[in-house]
């Protein structure tokens, strides 16, 4: 198994973001509801924010509720969102000892008023530290944010802000909602499933992917710094060639 010293500290990824899979199939493996893997889920949560932070990751993205999942039973939302909103609420005091800042992505607006401002309120009250962020995805959904990008940007030309031609890459990734965030170098998926979504598309375009069959309860600080290893053992390209790639790293 992995362990924290068998990785290279000058070759960290700056962001890491996971879709974190499995609840659901580990609970009935237990004969449990589906609840109780999301229960347990949240340990995973803990222990690899813990991880992330230890190493010196600067951002770290969980994917915890997309659009979609509004589609699931109610009793089920209902228990995510319960679940949410208590675990924000008790994490505060932790975050803030261990000098992590609170951040979320997606259609915020379309939580539940106490989730939304739980949410606000542990944003507001973590603002000020420095040692990395924790984004959580909610309400979340690729598609969802690059139209409203679309509408932002489209706004702006209506108004003269902004002249069409001038549109680029860099005005359309100060539109969507992880404007000022560097871009994800890792994205991992537990579970098994092969599979990106509709999580950060657009900011997504070079990262490596990394899939596990672990089910999101099962993975822990162990299989989080496995992921980074396999990361680190990669070669990044960027669309050039290897030699290319070697000459730069000799320079
Ligand atoms: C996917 O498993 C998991 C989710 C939709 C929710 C993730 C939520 C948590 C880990 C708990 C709370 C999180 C935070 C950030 C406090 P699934 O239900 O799709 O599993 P399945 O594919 O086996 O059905």
């Amino acid at each position: 198994m992995a362990s924290i010293s068998d990785i290279d500290k000058s070759k960290l990824p700056v962001h890491i973001a996971i879709i974190m899979d499995g609840n659901g199939r580990w609970a009935k493996q237990k004969g449990e509801h589906r609840i109780f893997g999301h229960q347990n889920g949240v340990a995973s949560v803990r222990d690899v924010t813990e991880a992330a932070a230890e190493l010196g990751i600067k951002y770290l993205t969980l994917y915890a509720f997309s659009t979609e999942n509004w589609n699931r039973p109610k009793a089920e939302v209902d228990a995510l969102m319960e679940l949410l909103v208590g675990t924000i609420h008790k994490e505060v005091p932790t975050l803030n000892k261990n000098k992590i800042r609170l951040n979320a992505i997606g259609n915020l607006r379309s939580l539940p008023g106490n989730c939304y401002k739980e949410l606000m309120d542990a944003i507001g009250q973590t603002s000020k530290n420095d040692r990395m962020t924790l984004v959580l995805a909610l309400s979340y959904s690729s598609k969802w944010e690059i139209i409203d990008a679309v509408k932002k940007i489209a706004e702006r030309a209506k108004k003269n802000e902004v002249a069409v031609n001038d549109i680029d890459e860099k005005i359309f990734s100060s539109a969507l909602c992880t404007h000022g965030m560097p871009d994800p170098e890792l994205l991992i998926r537990t579970s098994g499933e092969q599979r990106i979504s509709n999580f950060l598309l657009w900011q997504i375009a070079y990262a490596e992917l990394y899939f596990t069959e672990k089910l999101w309860p099962d993975f822990h600080k162990e299989e989080f710094y496995e992921a980074i290893l396999d990361y680190q053992n990669r070669e990044r390209r960027f669309g050039k060639t290897s030699e290319q790639i070697s000459a730069s790293n000799r320079q």
